[in-house]
């Protein structure tokens, strides 16, 4: 059996992935392959680098998957909410949900700009319920065989969070607490409030959390441990327009770019800390109806790697599995695998333990890019060793190898590497290269031997989606890749898995003691990471990194 799984809502991040029994071959965000962050757009690029991939025609697929409800249940929810005064009725609102209702109903979803682009074919279009594309795209790739399954998103149709009990191959619904009350409309509000995009920007709060002092008061805004948690929408989002409620509370709006106040450092830190106390609560409400030792989680919430670590770290749970693409790119994984439910099937459910799902470029292609723009350049015997030396000498670099990550996070393939030691080196990357805020931390990639000398948890950590608190003695070893609060978010990097990156980290160790490496994603600041080599040329080239090691090749400035 071939499936596509596809995420297509006109929100954001559009995304396919390919399956072929049961095994997931492919999965790509639109916005790589278009270079439109957050690309919301059909994803037509995306499926047609999964057939591509997968050397299939679309006649071929025999399920289509969307990840969503078809379009009329989420304005009919809309409706419901308007009517019952949940939701503010203004203009632009009323505007905003008939608009979209209009396109996705006239477009059936998906389905039809489907069959104009790829024709007809045997595929049966599905509409799978969002959030349980949540939860499939987690339970199905954990490994466990009984699981807590927690979604907890902006919105899907009508779920805000759901509880699931993943066994034997089977997913049953636990629970659903309605959208708007939402631990990811909380969030992205005060993230507006404070000056940055919502839905988008949600990590430069988390950031900036660290900085500020406990003292604010959010009770009237989210009450974070009413079995699980409640949100007070009337509070939250005013009249729809504006925050005229929180500058009330807590003063105007920032700015975007303006300065940081001590107020906007302690919002941040009273929103970060209400939003850990809610996923806790959440998650202890899920183990305690499942009756499960093991966690799953997923939904954009759940890329709040800071709350994530607090769940691994408080013992509650034997086993943890974040999705990597915990946000709606992710539901293409999810939706894809929902013809194995039917007639009481079971999942295919496989430990996913890396996220390279994306294209790869052999050297060839890489070469024939070099040698298209004629940009000098070395071959490489031992790519691994010389970007080690590199590093060592306090270079900054692109890091471009093998298949392209599927989720927000770079993971050795499309990275931006520089050495850990150097204090200055946090500075030294945003002025070069990333040109982000000052107060947002770099990550590190471990040899995965290493992590326990150097951490005080998550010693599984491959997709750097999880905190964990640096050991006192080892903040000062690598200070580029500590938080201000002692706390990093660690790759742990396994030889059978990655064994270039693992190699890299290794001789770096070998050379300078520490086989740790600081590791950013490979992009500029607002710009997708890249995906093709002339991706990488041109993002190296629009930067102060110092060198590129490009497939087998070295590209210095
Ligand atoms: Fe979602």
């Amino acid at each position: 059996m071939l499936t596509l799984g596809i995420n297509y809502s006109q929100m954001h991040d559009s995304s396919a992935s390919i399956v072929r029994d049961g095994e997931l071959l492919f999965a790509v965000a639109e916005e790589r392959i278009s270079r439109l962050k957050h690309d919301a757009r059909f994803p037509q690029l995306a499926i047609e680098a999964c057939l591509d991939f997968a050397k299939v025609s679309a006649a071929q697929i025999d399920d289509v998957c969307f990840g969503w409800q078809p379009a009329g249940q989420v304005f009919r929810h809309d409706l419901k909410l308007y009517a019952t005064g949940r939701w503010p009725v203004s203009y632009l609102n009323l505007l905003n949900s008939s608009r979209h209702f209009a396109s996705m109903w006239h477009q059936e979803s998906g389905a039809a700009p489907f069959r104009r682009i790829f024709g007809p074919g045997k595929a049966q279009f599905r509409y799978v319920d969002h959030h349980l594309a949540h939860a499939l795209s987690c339970y199905a790739y954990s490994g466990f065989e009984d699981a807590a399954v927690v979604v907890m998103d902006g919105r899907g149709a009508w779920e805000a969070t759901s509880i699931w009990h993943g066994h034997a191959g089977r997913l049953d619904h636990v629970l659903t607490l309605d959208w708007p009350d939402s631990l990811g409309l909380f969030y992205a509000q005060f993230t507006g409030f404070l000056g940055f995009v919502p839905n988008s920007d949600e990590w430069k709060v988390m950031g900036l959390a660290p900085y500020g002092q406990p003292g604010i008061d959010l009770s009237e805004y989210i009450n974070p441990n009413d079995a699980p948690y409640r949100v007070h929408t009337k509070h939250l989002v005013g009249d729809g327009i504006g925050f005229a409620h929180f500058a009330a509370r807590l003063g105007a709006p920032r700015e975007p770019e303006s300065d940081i106040s001590d107020q906007h450092k302690n919002i941040a830190f009273a929103v970060q800390d209400a939003c850990e106390i809610a996923m806790m609560s959440v998650v202890k409400l899920a183990l305690e109806k499942t009756k499960s030792k093991n966690l799953c989680l997923a939904g954009g919430v759940a890329l709040n790697s800071k709350a994530n670590g607090k769940i691994v770290a408080s013992g509650l749970v034997r086993q943890v599995f974040v999705q990597p693409a915990a946000a709606d790119d992710g539901v293409a994984l999810g939706a894809a695998l929902a013809p194995y439910l039917d007639g009481n099937g079971k999942l295919p459910n496989k430990a996913m333990r890396h996220g390279y799902w994306g294209p790869a470029f052999d050297d060839e292609a890489i070469e024939k890019a070099l040698q298209t723009y004629k940009i000098r350049h070395t071959k490489l015997s031992d790519a691994a060793a010389t970007a080690a030396q590199l590093l060592s000498a306090g270079k900054i670099l692109g890091w471009f190898q093998g298949r392209m990550e599927f989720g927000p996070r770079a993971l050795g393939s499309r990275s931006i590497i520089a050495d850990p030691r150097d204090p200055e080196m946090n500075a030294k990357v945003n002025n070069a290269v990333k040109f982000r805020e000052w107060w947002r931390p770099f990550a590190p990639s471990f040899k995965k031997e290493a992590a326990p000398e150097y951490l005080e948890s998550a010693y599984d950590s491959p997709f750097m989606i999880l905190t964990a608190q640096v050991r006192p003695e080892k903040r000062s070893v690598i200070p580029s890749v500590t938080h201000v609060d002692g706390s990093a978010r660690p790759q742990t990097v396994e030889r059978e898995i990655n064994p270039l990156y693992y190699r890299l980290i290794d001789e770096f160790g070998k050379i300078t003691g520490v086989p740790v490496v600081m590791n950013t994603s490979f992009n500029l600041r607002g710009e997708a990471i890249v995906h093709t080599p002339t991706d990488a040329l041109r993002t190296f080239y629009s930067s102060g990194m110092d060198a590129l090691v490009i497939g087998s090749f070295l590209v210095e400035k």
